[in-house]
């Protein structure tokens, strides 16, 4: 690529990387993009399967809900599994997986593609059909790919929820999706200890009307309850005959919806980001093969978990769209020794390692000794996501884990985004801290108040102007709200919730959240989420939360609660709401303190004003008060 001088610290891609490489000149793609940007998707769209083509590529008839593909048949499921057994890849590794306990898993495309067929047989046989909700929570195991497989296959919408997830955080899951079937497993690892699923699924059930099927997973095999008539293991549904004869992917419209992923927001409860199987498949499967440069014979593993967006495109869909084979690790890094990590990847050859910056900050923690005893020498290129990666982390990355040779594709996206938005390629020049530029034919701004572009170096809004294929199509049951959530502060354009700058050069860097939402460790959680697991404690009147730096996680939680009358804040009370936080959310939305007050910065309208709290919090100016009531 013809190169300028860049600003700052720049990182030149090496000759042998972009020599291998898919992309090897990014301005001709993006210029072709730019130019035929509805050719450019179709393009990528043909190298899939459809059993009837499309009319329209983008039908923008009745906006912000815009379609893409319409009139074109498909199948998700088909595609990342039926296209491959007519070819070589039939007996080729898809997915292999290693427990924390060492145990392991592997299925060719073959007997993935079997594994699924019994799964959908098994749901077909509980009365599921195209358009059901299923739910499906447990660990990182293989069993959670084939659900999701097996709903795709049928056209049902799957759900799924984190398993770090608790017991209202599930029970609200339900409820919101109406789903039909809950799939979960008995237990999961987590640092050698059991998380009792079942159990937590169990209380969750207790107040969820609609589940008439639960199918339980046997990973730990520890003692559960199983209630008889509603809960049936999958292990013996699986070997009875009925699940082993084939199951044929149903034909569905473009614009079938795939799966409901709830995600935290501006405010109140969490939504449900629904995604569609033509979209979607053409958005993870042209963005892995550019970005991560898919070649046949590389072993991907996205570290992520598959409970949340990066899990659902990098684990699941984009690797077995494109042929590639896709490894899954059901435990923590640093378990029973920070080197866990490093001996998988000399263990199984990894070529492309996918996490987040917490992650890289929490093993670099531990020193260069523990990957220098691994041979890492299998990896090509590495990825980060979920949050800004500080140019100190990025380094390590590449110097020790990457020997200084392996780019990182520093990738920002979002779960309504479905795929890499702002994205390096290998063949990019890269700058520790910063993705790049929008991903080739996306149109995106840094704005100011008025809508106005920033000048380079200024923060604004970041927003999109143009639609994507794997773009959200609407939040499930409350499309007033994607309406005026994401379309209306700046009409016609997509409002990310995220602050940037531009520098220069053209690069992005992206400053963090501008609403109520809070990046723990990369996982996004609204304020509004802990605050009202805090007010369902007896205890406490009022609460608010805030998210402030922290030197691993990124940010951490911090809790500032008004107790009921008579009540007296002592340490016990503050350790038992942390705990209440983590039985009714989820561990990884216990908070970090929990500071007792009498009053809380609010506007005259009775909206907390959390700026006011982290401006207090690290000791800066807050700003503009005038809103201010007390
Ligand atoms: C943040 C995760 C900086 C951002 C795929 C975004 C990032 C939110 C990056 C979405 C990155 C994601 N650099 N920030 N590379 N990637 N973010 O929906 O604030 O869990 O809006 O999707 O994560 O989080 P979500």
């Amino acid at each position: 690529m013809a190169q300028k001088k860049l600003s700052g610290e720049v990182f030149l891609p090496s000759k042998a990387v972009v020599e291998k490489a898919n992309v090897k000149d990014w301005d001709e793609m993006s210029k072709r993009a730019q130019e035929d940007y509805e050719g450019f998707w179709a393009a990528e769209a043909e190298k899939l399967h459809w059993f009837k083509k499309w009319d329209k590529v983008l039908d923008e008839s009745n906006k912000p809900f815009y379609k893409w593909f319409t009139g074109a048949t498909t199948n998700i499921s088909y595609n990342c599994l039926d296209v491959h057994l007519s070819t070589w890849r039939r007996n080729k590794l898809a997915l292999f997986w290693e427990g924390e306990n060492g145990d392991f898993q592997s299925y060719s495309y073959y007997l993935l593609h079997k594994q699924v067929c019994k799964f959908a047989n098994i749901l077909k046989s509980m009365g599921v059909v195209k358009g059901d909700r299923v739910t499906i929570y447990m660990g990182r195991v293989p069993e959670l790919v084939f659900a999701m497989l097996a709903c795709a296959r049928l056209g049902a919408i799957h759900s799924v929820v984190f398993g770090g997830f608790s017991v209202e955080a599930l029970h609200e899951r339900l409820e919101d999706s109406k789903s039909k079937v809950l799939i979960v497993s008995d237990g999961s690892y987590v640092r050698g200890k059991i998380v009792n699923l079942k159990k937590i699924a169990d209380e969750a059930l207790m107040r969820a009307a609609t589940v008439e099927h639960v199918v339980v997973v046997r990973r730990t095999g520890h003692e559960i309850n199983m209630e008889a008539g509603r809960d049936y293991w999958y292990h013996e549904l699986s070997s009875l005959p009925m699940g082993n004869q084939g199951c044929e992917a149903e034909v569905l419209d473009a614009e079938t919806p795939l799966f409901l992923l709830y995600t935290s927001g501006t405010t109140g409860k969490p939504k449900a980001i629904l995604h569609t199987h033509g979209g979607y498949m053409v958005g993870t499967y042209t963005s892995l093969k550019y970005v991560f440069d898919i070649h046949e014979e590389d072993r991907f593993w996205c570290a992520a978990d598959p409970g949340w967006i990066t899990g659902h495109s990098y684990i699941v869909y984009g690797p077995l769209l494109t042929g590639v084979t896709s490894f899954m690790y059901e435990g923590a890094p640093t378990h029973p020794y920070p080197n866990r990590w490093w001996q998988l990847i000399e263990k199984y050859g990894i070529n492309i390692l996918y996490t987040a910056p917490t992650a890289i900050r929490g093993l670099m923690k531990y020193g260069d000794a523990w990957p220098q005893r691994h041979d890492l020498s299998s990896l090509r290129l590495l990825g980060t996501v979920g949050e800004p990666i500080n140019p100190e982390a990025w380094k390590w990355y590449h110097r020790v884990i990457g020997r200084g040779e392996c780019p990182i594709m520093d990738t920002w996206w979002q779960t309504e985004t479905g795929m890499f938005m702002i994205t390096p390629m290998p063949c990019v020049p890269l700058k520790p801290g910063s993705g790049t530029r929008p991903f080739p034919g996306l149109i995106m701004d840094i704005v100011n108040e008025d809508g106005e572009s920033v000048k380079p170096n200024e923060e604004g809004f970041l927003i999109i102007k143009r639609p994507w294929p794997s773009m959200m199509r609407t939040i499930y049951n409350d499309p007033d709200r994607y309406v005026n959530q994401y379309w209306s502060r700046y009409p016609g354009y997509y409002l990310t919730g995220d602050s940037a700058r531009r520098d220069e050069d053209g690069y992005y860097w992206i400053i963090g959240r501008v609403d109520d939402v809070i990046k723990v460790s990369g996982y996004r959680l609204g304020t509004a989420e802990i605050e009202s697991a805090l007010v369902s404690h007896t205890s406490v009147a009022e609460a608010a939360a805030i998210g402030l730096p922290h030197d691993v996680k990124g940010n951490a939680i911090h809790c500032f609660v008004i107790l009921k009358e008579g009540v007296e804040g002592t340490a016990q009370l503050a350790e038992e709401l942390r705990q209440h936080v983590g039985h009714e959310v989820g561990p990884i939305a216990r908070p970090e303190q929990i500071e007792f007050v009498s009053s809380l910065p609010k506007t005259r309208s009775g909206k907390i004003m959390r700026r006011v709290l982290k401006a207090k919090a690290l000791g800066i100016d807050p700003g503009n008060l005038s809103t201010l009531e007390e």
